[in-house]
């Protein structure tokens, strides 16, 4: 087997505590790493275990100039939005919004959910839009747990819920603007996998439990901390060592465009910020009815 790459960098997730005890861990947009270009964001959202009526969200807000995909594990989220699309998402459900030129939407805990209470435990990345697609009209690919497809290694020791890309020979549902991939591995105690990852990818992990091991060297980094690749190799290696391991495995080939982000909208110039908050204010993003 050919040597696989190698590790350039670690970034422990900065822990914050939102109002109402609603923990975020977040690798980037950090002081140490601002972006990772196609991405923007990444927010493990908990685990937080809410008391009935306590579970917080999001209420309405715009995004405009890229996509959000929300990947739930624990408890259960609503969603609603100014064209008049609602539903609800619960564990193993993925949202892939793109928000395009514009859309005002919320985020809440399910109502039933609030009312009984429980744990939340989820993701949200940031998926940035190339130019060309910035102002396309939004859409959402919805698909829930049971249509994600799953590969499974030859010794049963890997698993791999296929989000985005292609896994062990799995391709994704998900269809996406620019070659991404986002995969969530499930590695057994001594479980291991090497995977072809075309060289032009930038390739992230975020390991979500257990300690996994990393790279050529099997470094093993804990949970909550961003492992960056380089770019030199064609082969990606995870590894578990004795105890199991959950991960996210993130890549996509970069933009390369220039970035200018101003909260919920993500654009390319200053003048295209300035034009979306005029238009959101002026009501062109729509609004949700309550
Ligand atoms: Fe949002």
């Amino acid at each position: 087997m050919s040597i696989s790459r190698s590790i350039e960098r670690i970034i422990p997730a900065t822990r914050t505590v939102e109002g109402g005890g609603f923990v975020v861990y977040r690798p980037f947009p950090t002081r140490l790493l601002m972006d990772f270009d196609p991405f923007l964001l990444l927010d493990e959202m908990g685990p937080t275990d809410y008391a009935p009526g306590e579970a917080k969200g999001a209420p309405d807000h715009p995004h405009r100039g890229f996509e959000t995909v929300t990947y739930m594990l624990e408890g259960e989220f609503g969603h609603k939005d100014s064209a008049g699309h609602s539903g609800t998402l619960r564990a193993g459900d993925v949202q892939w919004m793109t928000a395009g030129a514009g859309v005002v939407h919320s985020e809440m805990p399910a109502e039933e959910f609030t009312s009984r209470g429980g744990r939340v435990h989820g993701l949200q990345l940031w998926v940035n839009l190339p130019q060309r697609d910035k102002m396309i009209a939004p859409h959402y690919q919805e698909i829930p747990s049971t249509q994600i497809p799953v590969a499974t290694s030859e010794d049963g020791k890997v698993s791999v819920k296929v989000i985005a890309g292609e896994a062990l020979g799995v391709k994704a549902a998900i269809e996406t603007r620019t070659p991404i991939l986002y995969q969530h591995f499930s590695l057994a105690p001594g479980g291991k996998v090497e995977l072809p990852v075309p060289r032009d990818y930038r390739v992230f992990a975020y390991p979500l439990s257990g300690t996994a091991l990393y790279g050529p060297q099997s470094q093993p980094v804990r949970a909550q901390q961003m492992v960056i690749f380089r770019h030199d190799s064609d082969t990606i290696a995870l590894a578990a060592g004795e105890e199991p391991v959950e991960l996210l495995l993130i890549g996509g080939v970069p933009l390369k465009e220039p970035v200018v982000r101003y909260g919920p909208f993500v654009m390319n110039t200053e003048d295209e910020i300035r034009q979306a908050v005029t238009d959101y204010q002026a009501g062109r993003m729509g609004a949700i009815s309550h």
